[in-house]
């Protein structure tokens, strides 16, 4: 497992996929964008289209984002971190480090 795991994500079962493995490149960029869009039966996978062209439009960048996410550099991974929320925990650490 390469990918961070979320505290939601770790307890699921059926297990959630590790999506920066390249076996994504079994399924077709249209099977992916039905998946977001509709989400899948009996998992915790939620459906996130409304069927609007807008929810199309993302769920296509999000099927580029997966389709990317083998070939993460680690800038890209450092500069996808800086914009997780962050817990009251890190966010006196940051204020600390920036103080000094
Ligand atoms: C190839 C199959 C799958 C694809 C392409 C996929 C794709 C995605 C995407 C793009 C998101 C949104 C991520 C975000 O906004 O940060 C997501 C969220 C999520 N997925 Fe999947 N997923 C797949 C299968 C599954 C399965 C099998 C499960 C459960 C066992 C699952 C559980 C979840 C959960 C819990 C979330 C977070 C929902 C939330 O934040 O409210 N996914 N998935």
């Amino acid at each position: 497992m390469t990918g961070r795991q979320s505290a939601l994500g770790r307890q699921m079962y059926p297990r959630t996929p590790d999506m920066t493995l390249s076996f994504h490149t079994v399924a077709v960029d249209g099977e992916l964008f039905a998946i977001i869009e509709n989400g899948v039966r009996l998992t915790g996978m939620p459906a996130f289209g409304d069927g609007s062209t807008e929810s199309a439009r993302g769920s296509w960048a999000l099927v580029h984002f997966i389709r990317h996410l083998p070939k993460l550099t680690a800038e890209e991974l450092s500069e996808m971190e800086q914009l997780n929320p962050k817990t009251p925990e890190e966010w006196k650490h940051s204020k600390r480090k920036r103080a000094s």
